[in-house]
């Protein structure tokens, strides 16, 4: 421990050596006595009275280097030298612990801290970027022999740590900085010899920058006691690593740091390709020093001062991947595919018909997980894709995939344990009868496919379709998609197709308190079908969503099916579950949409989950009608049923199982529609709260009494809710149903954070219900 030096010794210092009489205020100090000192005129002065180890050419190099950056632009403030009333940087005292003591003064800094400002917004960011990259600049032309020494912060010799690596208690935590330093000394340490050198701050730490908070501008950098000759991109580290301490987007805060200082001091590719690494060693020397410390005092506050949010912010690191990090920051450095130079190309070379979401689209190019990273490193918590069931890039999912592309990839001619295997276990989820698999690319092959073997399994052509469907894009589908036929472009109704009622109860003819409505809208379809038979009109299928979500997100009286299929196959149609949407564990309780409306279909499709983003698609019917199908034309798919997608398929049932997303998604969606349930109840937004499991809708109307759609609000949040952080959609035939189809493995804490979030957008303006 330190031996106290009091107050009233600095005092008689500041007198002695400086002629200067003051006040004296112990500030904080690792290892040396620093006192702030207000003179009588009201200057102030830090008088720094050295450990009795420091060398005296230690503390010449910090006088040198100031003096240095005294006379040059580094954006910013550096403290002055005060010399002595002898004409001395540096004097020696003895102080009454008998101890002789370099002492030294500088000019105080007046300005808050960046640890004490908040919020660090991009712009203050992007100008301690500048500042530090003037003032590395400045430094090129720098040199001092006490400078080439072998510092324990010097990110370049970071591997000492390994030597003290097991102080961290905590299995998880060790193992995360033994892997960023097996990385580090991997892909970092071979290239820093070829970097720049140059002599560096060393410890541009957030308790070292000072800041004009009301200009977000950067002010200034204090304690050069760290400087070191080394890669001079080892400055940069330092500094992003501290910047993105207590961040919701650290890379993104990073970035903002990057651009500012290569904008002034551009950086070079290999500088680039190793910060990221640079960074997380950085924190990990943090977080490891500290445990070592804490090891040995386990009380002194001052030595775990940044140890909680480094921790957090490695943590936050660790799924992501590196090479998504180094993109951001290429991005950030203008050495990247910009977003504006992506839009127009796509408006050169893409059909205008091609829709992007958001008045500000996205330009996603990393996904891990329930999360979607922009390429500027901002996350987005995905509460809207269905397709990535599991998880965006889910690691096995893409390791099953990686490892079976890399072994076989063919097509259905040839036997292939990966298909069947996955044929045996799609079957063994559904009832008896469905026991025949067909496997395509896509949901609109598979509707295809669908309609294809209804056709010919009954010798009918007729479909009928609920109001509002959407069932794929080929030409046939769109011929049974009312959400297309009737809209924009749509070519309208053939005679084949009748449409059906949506058994919409909020908003539809029959409503929540007629206990009857179940059978009442299936009346509907008994009335198209006699409708048909007296026009001479043979059904060959009944074709739904068990749940319509493209329709909105409706949950049909649980009775409705029941009542459909059964006036369908009185006339010998085909009953066809479009389960794309729904289907596999997304509703919790039950696997399938159609297990939930009590019904075996005939026909069941699916697509967009199953493959959990790989392209991969199923129809799985009856023996009697793939028998019936079976007629002498072959049916084949050159990519349907490939080796990879059943691969990939195969693993996400596999992780479904093993995570129990379904059990979660009940969970979940539980607590999801609880905490939008109490929305509901302080906003009369929102008219409407349905769904179960991870499959919820939340429709906005103007009116409770009229149910007058809210759209323009609709459009309104989610687009708000996106510029928050957060994705969701809309649909239904107003565009005013808030469309929820998370992942299925998001925990609370992600609903907490989707709720926050929705309940600040639900307080503004353009939130709010629309006067009548
Ligand atoms: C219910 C439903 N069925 C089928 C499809 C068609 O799927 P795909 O685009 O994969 O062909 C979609 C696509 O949105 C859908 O929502």
């Amino acid at each position: 421990m330190m031996n106290a030096i009091s107050s009233q010794q600095a005092v008689e210092f500041a007198r002695n050596l400086y002629g200067i009489r003051a006040t004296a205020q112990k500030l904080n100090g690792e290892y040396d006595h620093n006192f702030l000192l207000t003179g009588d005129d009201g200057a102030q002065y830090v008088l720094k009275l050295m450990h009795p180890d420091r060398e005296r050419s230690e503390i010449d190099l910090q006088v040198q280097m100031l003096r240095h950056l005294a006379a040059r632009d580094v954006g910013g403030n550096v403290p002055r030298v005060e010399k002595t009333i002898d004409d001395d940087d540096i004097a020696e005292v003895q102080t009454r612990d008998g101890k002789t003591r370099l002492v030294w003064m500088l000019h105080y800094l007046p300005h808050p801290l960046l640890a004490d400002t908040q919020p660090h917004d991009p712009r203050l960011l992007m100008s301690i970027g500048q500042m530090l990259g003037k003032l590395d600049r400045a430094l090129v032309d720098f040199s001092h022999p006490a400078a080439h020494r072998e510092h324990q912060w010097d990110i370049k010799r970071a591997a000492w740590i390994e030597d003290i690596i097991h102080h961290i208690e905590d299995d998880h935590r060790r193992a995360l900085v033994s892997d960023i330093l097996t990385a580090f000394k991997k892909y970092a340490a071979p290239l820093l010899p070829d970097l720049r050198h140059s002599i560096i701050h060393g410890d541009a730490n957030d308790y070292n920058l000072l800041v004009d908070a009301d200009n977000h501008r950067a002010a200034g950098i204090i304690d050069f006691g760290d400087a070191v000759y080394t890669a001079t991109i080892c400055n940069l580290a330092i500094v992003c690593a501290y910047a993105m301490l207590g961040k919701r987007n650290p890379l993104h805060a990073a970035a903002a740091v990057i651009a500012g200082y290569h904008e002034v001091f551009p950086l070079t590719d290999s500088e680039i390709d190793v910060l990221y690494t640079l960074i997380c060693t950085r924190l990990a020397v943090s977080v490891t020093v500290s445990a070592q410390r804490k090891s040995i005092e386990p009380d002194n506050a001052y030595y775990v001062i940044s140890e909680r949010p480094a921790w957090h912010t490695l943590e936050h690191l660790a799924p992501l991947a590196p090479d998504y990090a180094r993109y951001v920051f290429r991005v950030a450095c203008g050495k990247a595919i910009d977003y504006e130079t992506t839009r127009a190309a796509r408006q050169q070379y893409l059909g205008g018909n091609l829709s992007l979401t958001y008045q500000q689209p996205l330009k996603i190019v990393y996904g891990r997980m329930q999360y979607l990273y922009d390429e500027a490193g901002r996350a987005y918590l995905d509460f809207f894709n269905n397709v990535p069931q599991v998880g965006h890039s889910h690691p096995a999912v893409v390791r099953a995939a990686q490892d079976q592309l890399a072994m076989l990839n063919t097509n259905t001619r040839y036997l292939h344990d990966n298909v069947t295997r996955y044929a045996e276990r799609l079957s063994a989820l559904m009832p008896d009868s469905l026991e025949v698999c067909y496997f395509l690319n896509s949901a609109s092959e598979a509707n295809e496919l669908a309609l294809r073997l209804a056709r010919t399994y009954t010798g009918a052509q007729d479909v009928i379709v609920l109001e509002n469907a959407y069932h794929g894009h080929t030409g046939t589908l769109i011929d049974i998609s009312p959400y297309k036929f009737m809209g924009p472009g749509g070519a309208g109704k053939k005679d084949w197709v009748h449409i059906a009622p949506i058994p919409d109860d909020y908003r539809g003819v029959y409503r929540r308190d007629d206990p009857a409505r179940g059978a009442k809208y299936a009346q509907h379809v008994a009335d198209i079908i006699a409708q048909m038979k007296a026009d001479g009109r043979k059904l060959a299928a009944f074709i739904a969503e068990t749940l319509p979500s493209v329709g909105g997100q409706i949950v049909p009286p649980l009775d409705y099916l029941q009542h459909v299929y059964r006036h369908v196959r009185a006339v010998g149609g085909v009953c066809i579950a479009d389960e794309v949407q729904v289907g596999l564990g997304r509703l919790g309780t039950f696997f399938w949409g159609f297990e939930m409306m009590g019904v075996v279909p005939d026909i069941v499709v699916l697509g967009k989950p199953i493959g959990n983003g790989f392209p991969l698609a199923a129809v799985v019917t009856t023996r009697a009608i793939a028998d019936a199908f079976d007629n002498g034309m072959e049916f084949f798919s050159t990519f349907g049923g490939n080796p990879v997608a059943c691969a990939a398929g195969l693993a996400v049932l596999d992780v479904l199982e093993r995570e129990q997303l379904p059990h979660n998604a009940q969970r979940v969606g539980r607590y999801l529609r609880a905490g939008l349930e109490r929305l509901q109840a302080q906003y009369p937004l929102i008219g409407d709260v349905r769904g179960v499991g991870l499959f919820l809708g939340v429709e906005l109307v103007n009116d409770r009494a009229t149910l007058d759609p809210a759209t323009q609000q609709a459009r309104y949040i989610v687009n708000r809710l996106r510029e928050e952080g957060v994705l969701a959609g809309t649909d239904g035939p107003h565009n005013n149903v808030l469309k929820l189809r998370p992942p299925l493995i998001i925990n609370a804490r992600d609903v907490d954070l989707f709720l926050h979030t929705l309940t600040a957008v639900l307080n503004e303006d353009d939130a709010q219900p629309a006067s009548s």
